[in-house]
């Protein structure tokens, strides 16, 4: 048990403790670590940093005491409505992360159907793929998630939506990508469904909101996934993975503001008058704010479309690497930031290989279905590949030879 020193320490003792603490944690600015982090050059790390530190003590909640945050929170929610298809009724809110910005659209969905369709115990209808934030906003808001099976390709089943919808349904979710696959969920059909029997859709963009429009941008082939979709109600996106910003980051958005309405908190019976909030979050940091409007002003489109070539290149030479290598197969498809790969060789347990990748250093993503080796790129993986694929291809050899099998981890990120 630690207890609270009697006095205090020097900082500069304590800092290299802090320092010190760190040498056992994954060497992620050496592209060890394909997920947690999103990590480009030490220039927009110290833009990052140096934002989020002259807003280091302010807080988000006191609009009126911080006009100054109030507008770099209005900016980067306007460049974020900008850049995925809003239109002059868009609203949005900037929140902790994907986990709050889901949180917050199933919060409105369901008191939008409690007011306007008389749901009480309002049913969401989403993939398999749908990430486990879907359930966990549910669980803590009275919802029920019905997930139905992936096509063959991994992407929602547009017939089986239909099929589960009934009269206590009051959302579609979609993914644009999912986190595990990496594919688009076939957002124009989605759109259209929702449009037919007059639900809330929602489209996770946690992944791709601040990636796609640029990979697209590049030449690669994104569909229509954002709030131009008709149909399309609310859309996350989030500023801490491809936006680049500080933790905690994300932007919840919607088609048109007047939803907004239900997306709040009010309060008045207690002794100090009305209180309103939009997040599910009181006090809340400014530094990521700030962080975030730094970082996309030093990018603009240009700097993000650089980073989309960095990790799509990567992504390129990943699954030509892969593919180089006995007995790996790359799974396709995939639409954007995140691969999966697994063995074709009786031989080679997978597992087995993320086990030994492990050993040397890397962090290793398992994906249970289908059984395979899960990466998400980052920008930080480029100057790493070369040695990924020749650590990879020796680790497929010692298992090819030992026959090993590793371990199923059943406890994911
Ligand atoms: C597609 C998708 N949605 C939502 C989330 C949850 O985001 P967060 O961890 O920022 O709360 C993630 C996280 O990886 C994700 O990949």
């Amino acid at each position: 048990m630690t207890s609270l020193p009697q006095t205090g320490t020097d900082w500069t003792k304590l800092k290299a403790r802090l320092r010190d603490m760190k040498q056992g944690d994954y060497a992620w600015k050496d592209g060890r670590l394909p997920v947690y982090i999103y990590y480009y050059t030490e220039e927009l790390l110290r833009v990052s940093q140096e934002a989020y530190t002259e807003f280091f003590t302010e807080n988000a909640l006191g609009a009126h005491a911080f006009p100054s945050v109030a507008q770099l929170e209005r900016e980067v929610i306007e460049m974020g409505i900008d850049l995925l298809g809003g239109g002059p009724q868009a609203g949005g809110t900037f929140t902790s992360g994907g986990t709050e910005s889901i949180f917050l659209a199933f919060k409105t969905a369901r008191d939008w159907a409690r007011k306007e369709k008389g749901i009480d115990r309002p049913k969401v209808v989403a993939a398999f793929s749908a990430h486990a934030a879907a359930d966990k906003a549910a669980s803590y808001l009275g919802m029920e998630v019905v997930r139905t099976p992936l096509r063959e390709d991994f992407r929602a089943d547009v017939g089986l939506f239909e099929a589960a919808i009934d009269e206590r349904t009051c959302m579609i979710y979609a993914s644009a990508p999912g986190y595990p696959h990496g594919v688009i969920d076939p957002i124009e059909e989605i759109g259209a469904l929702a449009r037919k029997r007059g639900l809330w859709l929602h489209i996770d963009a946690c992944v791709g909101g601040f990636l796609a429009p640029f990979a697209r941008d590049i030449g690669y082939p994104i569909p229509p996934f954002d709030l131009s979709v008709p149909g399309v109600s609310s859309l996350s996106a989030d500023l801490h993975k491809y936006g680049f910003a500080a933790k905690p980051a994300s932007l919840l958005l919607f088609a048109d503001r007047e939803y907004q309405k239900y997306q709040g908190f009010e309060f008045s019976s207690w002794p100090r008058g009305t209180y309103v909030t939009k997040t599910f979050q009181g006090s809340r940091a400014a530094g990521p704010v700030a962080s975030a409007w730094a970082v996309m002003n030093t990018l603009g489109r240009a700097g993000y479309r650089d980073i989309a070539r960095v990790i799509m290149g990567t992504r390129d030479r990943l699954i030509a690497g892969v593919e180089h290598i006995k007995g790996l197969r790359v799974i396709r498809p995939t639409d954007l930031c995140i691969l999966m790969y697994d063995s074709i060789d009786p031989h080679v347990d997978i597992y087995a290989v993320a086990d030994r990748m492990g050993k040397k250093g890397w962090f290793v993503g398992k994906s249970i279905t289908p059984k395979a080796i899960h990466v998400a790129l980052n920008p930080s993986v480029a100057p790493a590949l070369n040695d990924y694929l020749a650590n990879l291809a020796e680790a497929v050899e010692q298992v090819r030879s030992t026959k090993e099998i590793g371990k199923v981890d059943y406890r994911t990120y």
